[in-house]
């Protein structure tokens, strides 16, 4: 399959990156790497999320960031919703695109948002009703796509089939999270062969941690597969809290360095990405864990 020849990267480090600090980083830090990560030419950000804050306290100061982020014209700012509670809270923040999150197993959905996959789709429902009726964007995630940490490793036809489940919700796309980055390409490609038969391609996204030091790999590996959304972390931030051991995402300056390389378009300013990674790594007291990062500093500070 011919790669596709532009890609959109979906900036998932406020959110995915912030919230697995282990203290609470705080708001105008937030605020201003959001404006960094658009001056930077990334188009989708993902802001926060409205999950309970007794669960994720790192995200507590939503609604402060919604209020206090800039919004530029052409950006969209997704924040995750588990539910109606959040959905209202997201939206009277105003908010203009959100996530619902789900799992590929029933011990991870049960740790992460406390209930079943079943019970995951249930709740999500009335979500996506109401982000259809209020023009809200919405995607799906699926997370353990390749393996749990609960379950180990998870088949590709029961990944397919939850993400089956949020596309006939309705969601615009879904969102691909190997959340413990325990895959490599070749599982990866299965797992996304078996959805492709069940969603356009299309509506795919890649979400790939690097704790194996796989998500590079298995972000080409998505792409041969024809896949053209992808999320990534400024500086490599992330990981879930609920998820033991997992740690960052693929970094986006890794990613765009690798597309820039291959004359795939993003959009992105390679330079203004690394600076911005360094001001973050700055602001939590240690170096970025992209290497892309690392090997720019003296040229992009
Ligand atoms: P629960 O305890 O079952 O919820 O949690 P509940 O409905 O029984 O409510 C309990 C309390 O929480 C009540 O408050 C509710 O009002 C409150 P109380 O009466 O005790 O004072 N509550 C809320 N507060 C604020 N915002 C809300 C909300 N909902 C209920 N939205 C719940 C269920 C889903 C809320 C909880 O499990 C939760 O918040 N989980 C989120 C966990 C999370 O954020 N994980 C990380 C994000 S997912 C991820 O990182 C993976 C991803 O990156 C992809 C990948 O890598 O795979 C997306
Ligand atoms: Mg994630």
């Amino acid at each position: 399959m011919a790669l596709p020849r532009k890609i959109t990267l979906w900036e998932a480090g406020p959110r995915d990156g912030l919230q697995n600090e282990p203290g609470v980083v705080p708001t105008e830090v937030k605020v201003e790497l959001i404006d960094r990560l658009a001056d930077c030419g990334l188009t989708h950000i993902e802001a926060t999320s409205f999950v309970s804050p007794k669960w994720v306290p790192q995200m507590g100061d939503h609604e402060a960031v919604m209020a206090q982020m800039k919004r530029r014209p052409g950006v969209i700012y997704q924040v995750l919703t588990p539910n109606m509670k959040g959905y209202e809270g997201a939206r009277a923040a105003g908010a203009e695109a959100i996530g619902i999150f789900a799992a590929a197993s029933e011990s991870f959905s049960k740790k992460n948002i406390n209930c079943s996959i079943d019970e995951s789709i249930e709740r999500f429902r009335p979500v996506v009703e109401a982000a259809k009726r209020d023009g809200v964007k919405v995607r799906g995630f699926v997370s353990v796509v390749v393996g749990c940490p609960f379950e180990g490793d998870i088949a590709p036809a029961q990944t397919a089939r939850v993400t089956r489940q949020l596309y006939d919700l309705g969601c615009d796309d879904i969102g691909l999270g190997d959340t413990i980055g325990v895959g490599t390409p070749g599982k990866v490609k299965a797992m996304i062969e078996a959805c492709a038969k069940l969603v356009p391609v299309e509506k795919l996204g890649g979400h790939f941690h690097d704790t194996y030091g796989q998500a590079l790999a298995n972000t080409l590996a998505a792409l041969e597969c024809g896949i053209a959304r992808h999320d990534a972390s400024v500086a490599g931030l992330g990981g879930c809290p609920y998820a033991p051991g997992a740690t960052g995402n693929v970094a986006t300056e890794d990613v765009v360095y690798m597309l820039d390389g291959m004359g795939i378009e993003t959009g992105v300013d390679l330079k203004k990405l690394v600076q911005t990674a360094w001001w973050i790594s700055d602001r939590l007291g240690r170096p970025p864990a992209s290497s892309v990062a690392r090997a720019l500093k003296s040229k992009c500070l």
